[in-house]
């Protein structure tokens, strides 16, 4: 897929639904409470939005965040469920992805727990989606732990949304 390429939502969620058919099958994450299908299928398009918005590969990241957690057990913490998942991440690739860059790939999803930011703008498309998901379990999200700009601003945007909410809950007490 051409890099570079500005990509509507529909065809980004196209990819992921192609993709997710394709891969669900090798990742034993699937029925896991906080790192299941629903987790790896919001990161998989989210990866690939944020793809687009920077000129990045948007199969590669879709197909990265797909896979970062794919071999999870457990939703426990810690990285060793990175090195697992980019262990089966290169078995797949190399399956049905020869053509996508599996080195990068694979040392994103390998390093995505270290709580790093980066400067090489693929790996940033994962580790960025896959951040701006701890909102789901409650957690705060840190910007400065945001390797994008775009990402940082869907985060603020989204910060900013939360507030009303809030004072709402509040004041109904
Ligand atoms: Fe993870
Ligand atoms: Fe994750």
């Amino acid at each position: 897929m051409e890099k570079g390429l500005k990509m509507k939502k529909e065809e980004i969620l196209l990819i992921a639904k192609e993709t997710e058919d394709l891969l669900v099958p090798f990742c034993s994450c699937g029925s896991l409470g906080l790192h299941g299908l629903s987790h790896l299928r919001r990161v998989a398009i989210l990866s690939g939005r944020l793809a687009s918005a920077t000129g990045e590969d948007v199969e590669a990241a879709v197909v990265m965040g797909f896979l970062h957690d794919g071999a999870r057990t457990d939703d426990k913490g810690g990285n060793g469920h990175a090195h697992d998942s980019a262990v089966l991440a290169r078995q797949l690739l190399k399956m049905f992805y020869p053509h996508l860059e599996a080195d990068r790939i694979c040392d994103a999803i390998a390093r995505h727990a270290d709580g790093e930011v980066t400067g090489d703008t693929l790996t940033a498309c994962l580790w960025d989606a896959d951040r701006l998901e701890l909102k789901r379990i409650g957690r705060t999200i840190d910007l400065d732990l945001l390797s994008t700009r775009v990402a940082k601003r869907l985060a603020r945007a989204r910060a900013a949304r939360m507030v009303p909410v809030a004072l709402e809950g509040r004041q109904s007490r």
